[in-house]
């Protein structure tokens, strides 16, 4: 199963140098499983041809309202109906000032104004110069599609094309197919915001050495998506992994367990769910030696003295807000052996209405899981399918918990 199976996809494009990510961005809603009808402006034919939006979407391009080839007479107003998204990328300044005034001249605009709002999400990835991107009347216009229901992706900040450095250029490929998919996605958490710990941490020896484990953060890091996804704001504080953050994701990165902790403490009081699957280091060096211990001379590993870190969930577990149940609290327990057993204790012991249970060798770094959901009343289990299929499970799960 794809993400984006049986799903049908109205791409437009604009004109705007940020064309050429079309062709690739098109290749991706493809392979994610989706059907695609390309529909251009004139002036996106200019940067590039309607040939290669069609070789990559296996489809006929529509580029004019007055093409009496087309076999539907009705397509502006059919086009958008047909749709399960409709996404325009590049979206042109031009093109969301003619939204904004539900102007409707040319086959794309047509087709967006005859939309059905409430049926048919827009999606608009912006695509322009910083200076047009920063006008007055550009943000005025977005304010106002926003306001009539498009949603508004953002745009990346860097180098242009013309040369200026600063926002507006459009969202990537890989960005813009995420968000395409994540507006598909039951909105369960809408407005919910969710803090989330993720990876190993990093307990220093010496400026070389330090205790850590082998967590990769994927599972947290795909928690973090499946709630983005889901409709909530989501903070991630994150150990040290080498993971791209999920996008419209806020992340802080962290290095040792009282760096979580502290992170975790300024985020908390505005969360309604905490879910922890950092894989805490339970100890730390009392002392961090200033320099590289060097093995001939002062201080032998084996007289490394070491303390118990903080444990960040059962703290904020006995908060008064999550003792209210104004936050809901779920830990992930990495065990090795008795996977119900164990996770059961820790849950009682921790003190969370929620605990996941997981065999930490057979996870670490692996792309799948198999997870074990622990409550009160008794257990279930995830069978063992991709990190994000299981993250999208769960968070269904911890909403319905919620009362969402
Ligand atoms: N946890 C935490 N702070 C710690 C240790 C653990 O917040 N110092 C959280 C983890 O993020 C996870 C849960 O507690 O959600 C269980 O972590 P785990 O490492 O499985 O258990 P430990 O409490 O460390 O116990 P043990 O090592 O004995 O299994």
């Amino acid at each position: 199963m794809k993400d984006l199976d049986h799903q049908h996809i109205v791409l437009g494009l604009c004109g705007s140098i940020a064309c050429y990510k079309s062709a690739e961005l098109c290749r991706l809603l493809v392979q994610a499983g989706a059907t695609v009808q390309v529909v251009m402006t004139q002036a996106a034919t200019q940067f590039i041809t309607p040939m290669t939006m069609q070789a990559l979407s296996q489809r006929p391009v529509l580029c004019s309202q007055w093409d009496v080839h087309t076999a539907d007479p009705l397509a502006h107003i059919h086009l958008s109906r047909e749709a399960d998204v409709c996404l325009i990328a590049p979206c042109s300044a031009n093109f969301i000032a003619k939204l904004a005034h539900g102007q409707a001249d040319d086959l794309l605009s047509l087709l967006c104004l005859a939309r059905p709002i409430s049926a048919v999400p827009l999606l608009l990835a912006p695509a322009m110069n910083p200076d047009m991107w920063h006008h007055p009347a550009t943000q005025r216009n977005l304010a106002t599609v926003a306001a009539d229901g498009a949603t508004v992706l953002g745009v990346g900040c860097g180098d242009m094309a013309c040369g200026q450095t600063g926002d507006g250029r459009m969202l990537e490929p890989a960005q813009l197919l995420d968000e395409v998919i994540a507006c598909l996605q039951p909105k369960v958490l809408a407005g919910k915001r969710v803090l989330i710990t993720a990876g190993p941490t990093f307990e220093a020896i010496d400026p070389v050495r330090g205790i850590t484990n082998l967590s990769s953060g994927k599972m947290g890091f795909a928690i973090a998506r499946a709630a983005r996804e889901a409709g909530a704001m989501v903070t991630l504080v994150a150990g040290p992994v080498s993971l791209n953050t999920p996008h419209g994701v806020q992340r802080v990165d962290v290095l040792s367990a009282c760096e979580m902790l502290q992170a975790v403490s300024t985020h908390i009081d505005h969360a309604d769910v905490l879910i922890a699957t950092a894989a805490v280091a339970d100890w730390r060096p009392v002392t961090v030696a200033s320099h590289k211990i060097k093995k001939d001379t002062a201080v032998p590993m084996q007289s490394l003295v070491l303390t118990e870190n903080p444990d960040i969930l059962a703290t904020v577990a006995q908060s008064p807000r999550a003792l209210r149940r104004e936050l809901y609290c779920v830990g992930f327990a990495a065990e090795s052996q008795d996977l119900l057993a164990q996770t059961q204790a820790k849950r009682e012991r921790k003190g969370v209405p929620l605990m996941v249970g997981n065999i930490g060798p057979a996870t670490f770094g692996q792309d799948n899981n198999t997870l074990l959901v622990v409550d009160d009343v008794g257990h279930r289990e995830f069978s063992n399918a991709p990190k994000l299929s299981l993250a999208r499970r769960l968070i269904a799960e911890i909403a319905c918990r919620m009362g969402g």
